[in-house]
């Protein structure tokens, strides 16, 4: 995490915001599925202009309706963004970085999975810093506004002390022939699917709630005989004093929600003195121990956006940063450690053994 100040210095170039309060100039690249939720975002923020979208499939980049490109170079050119933001698939990100760096762009954002190895995500990382340029990945699961309530309550001691975290993914997406095909056709032809795609999320998540693990565990499976990676997959993280953190996750199960794709599952948050339980309405409750009564410390409500508006969230939270100087979470240097434990879950279910000694970020 570093401050404005330090952003500051190392861009040389002082706040953001530039002469007369003009508008940080911001392009994206990719215009996929989930690109949609950053667009709509980018286009509501009043410190933003949106000027560019780039696309290799031209139309999809035309749909958008502002400046179209097919080539990232091209509107590196054209517009000189202040920040480029990337939404697309990890083999891109690497040569997308490096170029907007050298085109001289103070931020990037990049989404996740970051990079299409830890060696690439250093690689990408190191450019960033020696450029001067903010790099953070587009890790939005933490910003949702249910673990920003369990995190409060975790710090304001509302349960006792933590003894173990549970997330039961349950998207009901991942059954038959034509699981996935309908949203995210990529998901079936990925050789990780589960893990790197989507259980990525709490592995950033458990370390939001709860710093970061000393072991690993892992157990992969792949029940659809479809898809190519696994579906399904329980990882456990280690922590002092016995505190534990549980990952389950099974795309062909579902779980009771009008939307599944709301919280993705549920999950239990248990202390010595009480219960937190995240429900796929996106509620958050408390129960004391011992207690049958429930206290509602987040209610669900009609999130706009994606996932509580996570994504907006994100992004406004690099927009202060960069405009107001406020602290930052996820620079892709300290995402390197998410990336690491990755390769150890992979590698822990590979050896059927735990994992203490993960890769040095
Ligand atoms: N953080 C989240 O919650 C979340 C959710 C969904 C997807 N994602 C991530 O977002 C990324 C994009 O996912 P998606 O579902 O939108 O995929 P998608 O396949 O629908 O879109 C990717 C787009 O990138 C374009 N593209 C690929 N290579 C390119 C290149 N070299 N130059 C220009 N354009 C190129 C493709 O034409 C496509 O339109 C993935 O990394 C995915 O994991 C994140």
């Amino acid at each position: 995490m570093w401050s404005g100040r330090s952003l500051q210095n190392r861009t040389g170039g002082g706040n953001f915001m530039k002469e007369g309060g003009e508008a940080l100039r911001v392009a994206c690249f990719g215009a996929g599925y989930f690109a949609r939720f950053h667009y709509e975002v980018w286009r509501s923020l009043p410190r933003v202009r949106l000027i560019g979208a780039c696309d290799k499939d031209r139309e999809k980049a035309e749909a958008i309706g502002v400046s179209a490109f097919d080539d990232l170079a091209t509107m590196l050119k054209m517009t000189s963004p202040d920040v480029l933001d990337i939404i697309t698939p990890p083999e891109t990100h690497l040569e997308a970085i490096r170029a907007t760096v050298a085109h001289g762009a103070r931020a990037i954002i990049c989404q996740k999975p970051f990079c299409s190895s830890l060696a690439e995500a250093r690689e990408a990382a190191d450019i960033a810093e020696a450029a001067g340029a903010l790099l953070v990945v587009h890790e939005n699961f933490r910003f949702q506004p249910w673990y920003r309530t369990i995190k409060q309550a975790l710090d304001d001691g509302l349960i006792g002390d933590l003894l173990q975290v549970t997330f039961r993914l349950r998207t009901g997406d991942g059954q038959g022939p034509q699981a996935y095909l309908d949203r995210q056709p990529y998901f079936q032809k990925m050789p990780r699917l589960l893990v790197r795609e989507t259980g990525v999320h709490w592995i950033d998540t458990f370390r939001y709630l709860l710093g970061e693990p000393e072991a690993v565990y892992a157990d992969l499976r792949k029940l659809n005989p479809v898809i190519e990676g696994e579906d399904a997959a329980f990882f456990i993280f280690e922590y002092p004093n016995g505190v534990r953190a549980l990952f389950d996750g099974n795309r062909l199960l579902d779980h009771a929600a009008e939307d599944c794709r709301t919280t993705l599952g549920e999950a239990l948050v248990e202390g010595t003195g009480g219960t937190l339980s995240l429900s796929g309405d996106g509620s958050v409750r408390m129960r004391r121990f011992g207690s049958h009564e429930e206290k509602v410390l987040l209610a669900a409500r009609n999130w706009k956006g994606f996932g509580g508006d996570c994504v907006k969230n994100l992004i406004c939270h690099v927009v202060d940063g960069l405009i107001d100087g406020t602290p930052l979470e996820n620079e892709a240097r300290d995402y390197l450690k998410v990336i690491a434990i990755e390769e150890a879950i992979y590698e822990s279910d590979r050896q059927g053994k735990k994992i203490r000694e993960f890769e040095r970020a």
